[in-house]
C-alpha cells in the first residue's frame, strides 16, 4: 500500500523529476522459465504503473531508459520484441494523453528506428505538445555520450553558419542543445536490478542528482518500492557543491 500521498504533496518532499533505470527484465523472465520478451512486457507494465503512480502524488517528469545505443547487440527477436512494445505503448498512450493532459517525448537518436515508429513517435509529441500536467520521457536508442556529441555537432555547425560563436556558450546555451532540452535535470534517479552503475544514462543532467539503488527486479517495482526510493531522497541533503 502506497504511503505517499498527494495530499502531503510540497516541493520539498517530493521530487519533481524521477528518472529510472528499467533493469532487470530478462532475469525476471529467465527466473520464471519464460522469453526475455517475458519480461519486457512484465516491465512495461511496470512502467505504466509506475508513471500513474508518479502523477498521482505529484512527480512532474518521470523519464526512463528504456533502449540504449548498446541495446541494438541483442538478439533480433529481443529488439523486435522491445519495439513493438513501444509500438503497443504509443498506440495505447494516444487515448491515455488526451484524457490525462499527460505530456509524452521520446528521446534519442531516433535516426535508426523504423519509419513506422518514428511516425508514430512524431504523432504522440505533436498530440502531446500543448498538454501540460505530468510529462513522461521515454529513452530509446538514448546514449549519454551520444547525446553530447549530438549536441557539440549541432553548437558547432550552429558557430559554423555564424549564428553562434564559441565564446557564446554557457553550460545552460549547452543544456539546450540535448535531447532534454527544457527538462529539468533529475532530482532522483533510480536503478533497480542490484546494478550499481550509471551506464550511459544521462550523463551531463545527473550533475547533481540524488541516486537510489535496489535489488528489486524492474518487473517486481511496485509503488512502496518508489516511496522507499523517495524517502531515502528525503534523507539526503542536496547541497550542489556548497558547505554544510
Ligand atoms: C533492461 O533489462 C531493459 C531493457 C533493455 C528494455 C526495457 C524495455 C521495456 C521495459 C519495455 C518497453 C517500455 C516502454 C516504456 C513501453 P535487461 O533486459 O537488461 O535485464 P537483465 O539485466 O536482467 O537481462
Amino acid at each position: 500500500m502506497a504511503r505517499i500521498s498527494k495530499s502531503k504533496n510540497n516541493a520539498a518532499e517530493i521530487p519533481q523529476h524521477i528518472a529510472i533505470i528499467m533493469d532487470g527484465n530478462g532475469r525476471w523472465a529467465t527466473r520464471r522459465a519464460l522469453p526475455r520478451n517475458a519480461g519486457h512486457a512484465a516491465g512495461s507494465e511496470t512502467f505504466r504503473r509506475i508513471a500513474t503512480y508518479c502523477r498521482s502524488i505529484g512527480v512532474k517528469y518521470l523519464t526512463v531508459f528504456a533502449f540504449s545505443t548498446e541495446n541494438w547487440k541483442r538478439s533480433a527477436e529481443e529488439v523486435q520484441g522491445i519495439m513493438q512494445l513501444f509500438d503497443k505503448y504509443l498506440h495505447e498512450a494516444i487515448e491515455e494523453m488526451a484524457r490525462d493532459q499527460i505530456r509524452l517525448r521520446v528521446l534519442g537518436d531516433l535516426t535508426r528506428i523504423s519509419p513506422e515508429l518514428r511516425a508514430l513517435i512524431e504523432q504522440t509529441d505533436e498530440i502531446s505538445q500543448e498538454y501540460e500536467g505530468f510529462q513522461a520521457n521515454i529513452c530509446i536508442n538514448y546514449g549519454g555520450r551520444d547525446e553530447i556529441v549530438h549536441a557539440a555537432r549541432a553548437f558547432a555547425r550552429d558557430c559554423a553558419d555564424g549564428r553562434r560563436t564559441p565564446e557564446d556558450l554557457t553550460e545552460a546555451m549547452f543544456s539546450g542543445y540535448l535531447y532534454t532540452e527544457g527538462i529539468p535535470d533529475p532530482d532522483l534517479i533510480i536503478r533497480p536490478s542490484g546494478e550499481i552503475r550509471i551506464s550511459n544514462f544521462l550523463l551531463w543532467q545527473s550533475a547533481y542528482s540524488e541516486y537510489y539503488f535496489t535489488d528489486v527486479l524492474w518487473p517486481d517495482f511496485d509503488e512502496a518500492e518508489l516511496d522507499r526510493a523517495i524517502e531515502s531522497y528525503h534523507r539526503r541533503e542536496r547541497r550542489y557543491g556548497g558547505a554544510q
